[in-house]
């Protein structure tokens, strides 16, 4: 069995995960982290993590992780973060209702089922940090990001619930919520885009001309976007801290949202995201 504390990071190919599994195991952790593609596995591998494959969207490669792991370990596991997700960009009326529920494959129900096959370990074991990648759109809507904000917010009022209901277990529950951070996720939700939004026939059409600007140069340019190191702080908190929280907001940007949403009337706020004077 190992002695050093493990934890499972998802969706370590790029961006926050693949900061985050290394930072992991610099400071000291047994990482088993998850990506898709060989050549992500193997990266990974290459820097003394171990690495398997896992697609939320496949129950068989969820299984088959969390029985990879757990041999590994002799049955235990300190820590679940989950992390691996994409962004399905398009307005809400113009979203197959088959693009969202691959949204909802990918960004919760594989979640929910990485998750609750490990919580009786962590039961078992009386201790536990089970750590989700949220995003400050689980509390404010963003234009043209539907399905994404739904995911979040089903993700937070799942997670929010456990998180009751394991009060008292020594397992915690906590919600990373960030703001823009470096990453590949705007890169990476072109193609779902793409796919799956019919945009030249859209009412939004000119609209999405901004859309897909954003998304072909690397996401947001905001100067309060930070780096994955920031997750990595509030990550480091919620595995750690004797009293982990059960939010972390990270960036700027997001606390300005948070407190909007705290200030502001309803009407007002949904005028301001709307982009409406
Ligand atoms: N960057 C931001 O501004 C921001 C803000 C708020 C919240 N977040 C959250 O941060 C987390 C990490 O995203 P990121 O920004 O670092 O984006 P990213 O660079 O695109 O990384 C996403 C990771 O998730 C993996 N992934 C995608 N679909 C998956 C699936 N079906 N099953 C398993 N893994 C999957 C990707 O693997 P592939 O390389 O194989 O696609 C990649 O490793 C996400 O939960 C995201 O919602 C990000």
């Amino acid at each position: 069995m190992s002695e050093l504390r493990t934890i499972i990071v998802t969706g370590a190919s790029s961006g926050i995960g693949a900061y985050c599994a290394r930072a992991l195991k610099r400071d000291g952790w047994r990482v088993f982290a998850t990506a898709r593609k060989a050549g992500d596995i193997e990266a990974l591998a290459a820097d003394g993590i171990e690495a398997f494959y896992l697609d939320y969207r496949e129950p068989a490669s969820i299984e088959a992780l969390v029985t990879a792991v757990l041999e590994r370990t002799g049955g235990t596991l300190d820590a679940l973060y989950n992390n691996g997700a994409h962004a399905q960009a398009g307005a809400v009326e113009d979203l197959p209702v088959a693009a969202l529920r691959e949204q909802f494959e990918a960004n919760f129900f594989g979640w929910h089922d990485l998750t609750r096959r490990l919580v009786p370990v962590m039961r078992k074991q009386g201790h536990g940090r089970i750590v989700h990648c949220s995003s400050i759109f689980r509390l404010v809507p963003g234009l043209f990001r539907g399905a994404y904000v739904a995911s979040k917010h089903a993700v937070e009022g799942l997670m929010l619930t456990l998180r009751l209901e394991l009060q008292g277990s020594g397992v915690h529950v906590s919600l990373i919520e960030p703001g823009p951070v470096e990453s590949r996720i705007a890169a990476n939700g072109l193609a779902w885009f793409e796919r799956n939004i019919d945009h030249e026939n859209s009412v939004h059409r000119a609209a999405y001309g901004g859309q897909l600007a954003r998304m072909r140069g690397g996401g947001s340019k905001s100067r309060m976007k930070l780096k994955p190191d920031a997750v990595y702080a509030a990550l480091r908190h919620a595995l750690l801290s004797p009293r982990p929280r059960p939010h972390y907001l990270v960036t700027l940007p997001a606390r300005i949202g948070a407190t909007l949403k705290r200030l502001l009337p309803a009407k007002l706020l949904y005028r301001v995201l709307a982009g409406q004077p």
